[in-house]
């Protein structure tokens, strides 16, 4: 029961200030923080945590912000035998968070960009899971669904950030997971139809389960023939930066340890929510033994 997370990996910068500027602003903050990150590493980290094994496919370059990059997944136990090391920037995540923890985030993609098909691995017959986001290349994410597919994994795919819908890898997703925003691009304009109705409509475009992260709100699963909603654990939060990272990856690692979806969905949700009462992303995910405290309390 392993998992292969093809994705990216940066160094974030954080800082924390009393607004997200608006066009045009400027706004004084707090020290910048440098931590581990990229939606493809933080998925990577969440998973290992939860207790799978997890191999990580990406790249870095060979400058500064390698080693912070990096330090996460070796933290994590994540195995690098896949990591690419090219002849460009290491993925830098520019990242402001407000005080009531919302953030926004601008990318330098750097050596994320040029990750290339060629860099994937053939055999995947190690492999149980694939876990996919969107912050690759779309024909490098495309062919890894493909090629696991075929191998016979189950991939999840978080389509995070929102791009372009691609057919193909749509049809080789096992598991979709987006947020609203992500979930409006998948089925375009929808004259005001909720939530549930336009994630059923992707289960006729491939794949088995749709999952929507609703923030606050918790999150809706749509399968063939049931929904699942569940509200969020109650926090008060601190950084909401890799929330969403850490629902895939404990996701991703739940259904690779043998659970079933209502439960896997269940800890994928306590654990985003208490990714959200730390700083950072990969550094405030919880392990398997804080998450079974909060699902089964007095255990
Ligand atoms: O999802 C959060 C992540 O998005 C950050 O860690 C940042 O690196 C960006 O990739
Ligand atoms: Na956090």
């Amino acid at each position: 029961m392993t998992v292969l997370v093809v994705g990216s990996v940066n160094a974030d910068v954080t800082v924390r200030a009393s607004r997200i500027p608006a066009p045009g602003e400027t706004v004084l903050g707090e020290d910048a923080r440098v931590s581990p990150g990229g939606k493809g590493a933080n998925q990577a980290v969440a998973a290992a945590l939860a207790g799978v094994g997890v191999t990580f496919c990406g790249a870095v370059g060979q400058d500064s912000f390698r080693e912070v990059a990096l330090s996460g997944l070796t933290r994590a136990g994540v195995k690098l035998p896949l990591l690419r090391d090219l002849d460009a920037p290491t993925g830098l995540a520019l990242i402001t968070v407000s005080p009531d923890g919302e953030n926004a985030i601008t990318v330098a993609s750097g050596a994320n960009a040029r990750v290339m098909p060629e860099h994937l691995p053939a055999d995947l017959s190690a492999f149980t899971h694939l876990l996919l986001q969107n912050e690759l290349p779309p024909e490098v994410t495309r062919e890894a669904a493909r090629r696991a597919h075929d191998a016979g994994l189950t991939v999840l795919h978080n389509a995070a950030p929102a791009r372009e819908p691609d057919p193909e890898l749509l049809a080789r997703t096992h598991h979709l997971i987006v947020n609203e925003h992500e979930l409006a691009v998948f089925v375009g304009s929808t004259g005001g139809q909720e939530v549930e109705a336009q994630a059923r409509t992707l289960l006729t475009r491939g794949p088995q389960t749709v999952t929507v992260t609703l923030g606050s709100r918790g999150s809706l699963t749509v399968t063939g023939k049931d929904t699942h909603r569940l509200p969020a654990y109650p926090v008060t939060p601190v950084d909401t930066t890799g929330a969403g990272d850490t629902f895939c990856g404990v996701l991703a690692a739940w259904l690779a340890s043998g659970q079933a979806l209502p439960e896997a969905l269940h800890a994928a949700g306590v654990a985003a929510a208490l990714a959200c009462t730390r700083p950072g992303a990969q550094d405030a995910m919880p392990n398997r033994a804080e998450i079974e405290r909060h699902l089964h309390p007095g255990r």
